[in-house]
């Protein structure tokens, strides 16, 4: 209780701000004691109070003040074509902050699949050039939680391990934290017995469908992504997509939107 709260600054670029909104809606740990109890978070464009001037001045004191010490979150990533000048923030590009902010970061986590991957606004032909993190911030440790959004419970807890254990979590190949993406939608799917038992939905809405079926045939990514949704689950561990009747779109795996995640199969 009396250990110094580990500043946070979190910066937003190209994205919808939902990681923000799922955020919000941790239910253990509850958003509100990991804002007002655990971590001291000094800069975040879309929760705090301050606005314009008095925000951007808040930023600078912060990562001059934890200068080594704070943890920078990013949601969303940086467009680099024509200098950046796609993603404005506080006057200037934003891969200008992102950089400026990552100088004194002691570790930096990727929210959700734009700061990971590139998401949407990455697809083919990315005329704007939206590039993940890791491929512009290269001297960093830096933690991937994508998903579009990530879980709720994920990116609270990869924030309470960090602030439990002072260190990094174990990651995968791919930079993610391993606890909670070392297995496969598809392990854990609860109609993962009606996959191995054959018995597929043909069409939205039939019979099998109403049985609750495996939706591998309907386009079901679970077998390729890896996620806590069929474990952790979603709003409180009340459901998650597959449980509300609707195949996996591999929201959590790299270039999910030129894959063809959405709907190969209507
Ligand atoms: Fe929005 Fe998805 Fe990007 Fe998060 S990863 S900011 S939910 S588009
Ligand atoms: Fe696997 Fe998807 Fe079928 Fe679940 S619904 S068993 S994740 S293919
Ligand atoms: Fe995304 Fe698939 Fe989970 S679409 S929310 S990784 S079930």
């Amino acid at each position: 209780e009396t250990k110094p709260r580990t500043p946070v600054v979190w910066v937003h670029g190209l994205e919808c701000t939902c990681c923000s909104e799922s955020f919000i809606r941790s239910a253990h740990p509850l958003a509100k004691d990991v804002v007002l109890s655990m971590i001291s978070l000094d800069y975040d464009d879309t929760l705090m109070a301050a606005a314009g001037h008095a925000a951007e001045a808040a930023f600078e004191e912060t990562i001059a003040k934890y200068k080594g010490n704070y943890i920078l979150a990013v949601e969303g990533n940086p467009p680099l074509n024509e200098d950046g000048m796609f993603c404005i923030t506080g006057g200037k590009p934003f891969v200008e902050k992102l950089r400026h902010a990552a100088e004194g970061a002691k570790a930096i986590i990727s929210w959700g699949a734009c700061a990971s991957y590139g998401c949407v606004q990455a697809a083919a032909p990315n005329p704007t050039q939206a590039t993940p993190v890791h491929k512009v911030i290269t001297d960093k440790p830096i933690i991937k939680v994508p998903g579009c959004p990530p879980i709720a419970e994920v990116m609270t807890g990869v924030i309470t391990y960090m602030l439990t254990f002072d260190r990094m979590p174990e990651l995968d190949r791919q930079g993610r934290p391993a606890m909670f993406y070392s297995q496969r939608i598809h392990d854990k799917c609860y109609r993962r017995p009606h996959f191995d038992a054959g018995q597929f939905v043909e069409h939205w809405d039939d019979e099998n469908a109403r049985k609750g079926y495996c939706l591998y045939k309907m386009g079901c990514k679970g077998p390729t992504t890896y996620n806590a949704c069929s474990t952790v689950r979603w709003n409180g561990g009340v459901s998650f997509p597959i449980q509300s009747g609707h195949g996996c779109i591999g929201c959590s795996e790299d270039g999910f939107w030129d894959q063809g995640s959405f709907y190969d199969r209507l």
